[in-house]
């Protein structure tokens, strides 16, 4: 399909998929991320359902047919279902996900389903329930996991779990995530820890690198899939004993960044070009017209030109970000 314009940045990269972030408000308090819980810190209001409007047809009029709605915990908006409609309703867009923490999942999953949601990435970075409550604050492991069943008997097309990879806290759990994706068919990705502006002595405590679970997997008998078509940066691998698969995403290996097909917008209307970008443009002023939508999709595009090639993770330049809550891991 030929868009006029279509988002392509200056090293040839297209941009089919959106992070959205529709709040940073969270009702977990997750220990890398969120330690003391969500502190209020602006005032002015979230996205509304007509800026998302305008915003999500803006990007699929240049080519975007995925978007992911995040936090914060996107699921605490009120009218979360109703925001997921109008994305899942917007021409081109083919792919409606979320992320999330999996609260009140089990009574939530069909809602989500029938608000058009196809795609759902849940949050486990523990099976142990005490642990699941050290880390997260909130002592919900068991809903969790029957969220899981939830979202796969609502019929969501893709289940996914995030793990992120912790010392000491969950890197001797790696054989209970296989046994739990055994018979379950989804895919759960071990994330490596990312330093934030917030997080750095925890990070020193807790980092280790993903590598540690590819030896594991590769020891184990998993082979490496091949990439997909609009595949994001994990590493996917399959067993033929399992009917889940296991993903690796370890934002500090080499050329993580050459695949990079997304762009984020916070629950504020910034858009951002790395997840480690400082600041983001302020795309809010263009979105509160119908009218505006030309100009903002011209502003987009500008603003593609300044995308660079990769993160400055490496040499701890986290680039401002305080905390993932604020714009959408
Ligand atoms: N490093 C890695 N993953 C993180 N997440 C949040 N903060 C970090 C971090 N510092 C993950 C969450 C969730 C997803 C939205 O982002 O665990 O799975
Ligand atoms: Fe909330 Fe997600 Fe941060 Fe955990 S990682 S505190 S669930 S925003």
């Amino acid at each position: 399909m030929y868009y006029d314009p279509p988002l392509a940045d200056g090293y040839g990269r297209r941009f089919p998929y959106l992070r959205l972030s529709v709040t940073d408000v969270c009702n977990f308090k997750c220990s890398y991320c969120l330690p003391d819980g969500y502190e209020k810190t602006y005032s002015d209001p979230f996205l509304s359902a007509n800026e998302v409007r305008r915003l999500v047809t803006a990007f699929s009029e240049m080519g975007t047919w995925k978007v992911r709605l995040t936090g914060g915990e996107p699921t605490v908006r009120p009218d979360f279902c109703d925001l997921a409609r109008i994305v899942a309703l917007t021409p081109g867009i083919e792919k409606t996900a979320f992320t999330t923490n999996g609260y009140k999942l089990p009574q939530r999953a069909r809602d989500y389903f029938n608000a058009g949601l196809r795609a759902i990435n849940i949050s486990i970075d523990s099976l142990d329930p005490r642990r699941f409550h050290e880390i997260t604050g909130h002592n919900r492991l068991e809903e969790v996991v029957d969220g899981v069943r939830a979202a796969l008997e609502a019929g969501f097309e893709s289940v996914k779990i995030n793990t992120v990879l912790l010392k000491g806290l969950n890197d001797d759990e790696i054989d209970g995530f296989l046994s739990f994706i055994e018979n379950r068919p989804v895919s759960l990705r071990f994330i490596e820890l990312m330093q934030t502006g917030d997080n750095l002595t925890y990070f020193r405590k807790r980092h280790i690198p993903a590598t540690v679970v590819k030896e594991r997997l590769l020891a184990r008998g998993w082979r490496l899939r091949a990439r997909e078509d609009g595949a994001g940066p994990a590493m996917e691998y399959e067993h033929p004993d399992y009917r889940g698969r296991i993903g690796i995403i370890a934002p500090y290996a080499k050329d993580f960044c050459a695949t990079c097909n997304r762009l984020r917008v916070s629950a504020r209307g910034h858009l951002h070009l790395c997840l480690f970008g400082a600041g983001g443009y302020d795309l809010r002023p263009l979105l509160q017209d119908d009218g505006q939508i030309e100009e903002l999709k011209g502003m987009a595009v500008n603003l593609m030109q300044r995308k660079r090639a990769g993160h400055f993770l490496h040499d701890g330049d986290t680039g401002t970000r305080q905390h993932l809550a604020s714009v959408g891991g």
